[in-house]
């Protein structure tokens, strides 16, 4: 297929990733959150792709197991369908993510396919408004691919001085590397507002959303629910959904 082909297959579609290079600060909370976001305020028909091995968000949001691996979508031995599960939630379906791309890095690699994931997402677009993306953590072939996938890069960010400097290096390489197509949307994750340290970054950053620490955010995996759906009033839910809105604006402009 010629290149613009796929372009012009994507066009009505939307990509938004959640990546950071680290893991364990809050990207799988927020892709989950910001998912049901799409869904039930947007009205978008969603899907939301867990790329992580660990699986975190299949965990918190399959209702049953998918047919295929993780691994023989990503090979194209299978249609992504085979490993698509709806949800409990209006309009929005799950790719499922198991144990087969532990190593997702070297598996891309190994199929020499720079736009593989872009490819896979042209041939979803027809059914799917917005597609979220779930990232592993790391920095490498498949956070190449996920560049080259998406419409816009959501990089939770723990508020504190090293976490900034490392956002500042992975931007830096991303936008080295891919001549600063995909624009990163930086966010505080996790943000308590008690701690100096946090305040201190917040401060420094002022324009950049929040999406403070509460403990309803950990109950998701014991609920199998977004926030959204059992705490809607919660400082964390009306956080992310005020990050959806923005995001919204933000592609729609
Ligand atoms: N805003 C938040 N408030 C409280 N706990 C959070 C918040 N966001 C994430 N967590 C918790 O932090 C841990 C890591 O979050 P997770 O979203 O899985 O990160 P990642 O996907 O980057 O590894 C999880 O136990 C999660 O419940
Ligand atoms: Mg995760």
């Amino acid at each position: 297929m010629r290149r613009g082909a796929i372009g012009a297959m994507l066009a009505a579609m939307t990509a938004i990733a959640i990546y950071s290079a680290k893991g364990g600060v809050g990207k799988t909370t927020l892709a989950v959150n910001l998912a049901w976001a799409s869904a039930v305020r947007s009205s978008r028909r969603t899907l939301l792709w867990d790329l992580d091995a660990q699986a975190a968000a299949s965990f918190i949001l399959a209702t049953k197991a998918a047919k295929a691996s993780a691994r023989e979508v990503i090979e194209r031995a299978l249609d992504p369908d085979a490993a698509i599960v709806p949800t409990a939630i209006p309009r929005l379906d799950l790719l499922t993510a198991d144990a087969s791309i532990r190593g997702l890095d070297a598996l891309f690699a190994s199929l020499d396919k720079k736009k593989r994931l872009r490819r896979l997402m042209a041939d979803l677009a027809r059914r799917y408004d917005r597609i979220l993306l779930d990232c592993p953590p790391g920095l490498g072939d498949t956070s190449d691919q996920v560049i080259r996938a998406a419409n816009l890069i959501v990089m939770p960010i723990i508020p504190s001085t090293l976490s900034r400097r490392a956002y500042e290096e992975v931007r830096a390489h991303l936008g080295h590397q891919h001549k600063g197509v995909t624009p990163i949307l930086p966010v505080f994750s996790m943000a308590d507002r008690r701690r100096s340290a946090h305040r201190a970054a917040i401060a420094a950053d002022p324009d950049w959303p929040v999406i403070p620490m509460a403990s309803a955010a950990e109950e998701m995996a014991d609920r199998h629910a977004a926030i959204g759906a059992y705490a809607p009033r919660s400082p964390v839910a009306v956080a992310v959904t005020q990050l959806w809105t923005a995001i919204e604006r933000r592609l729609t402009r």
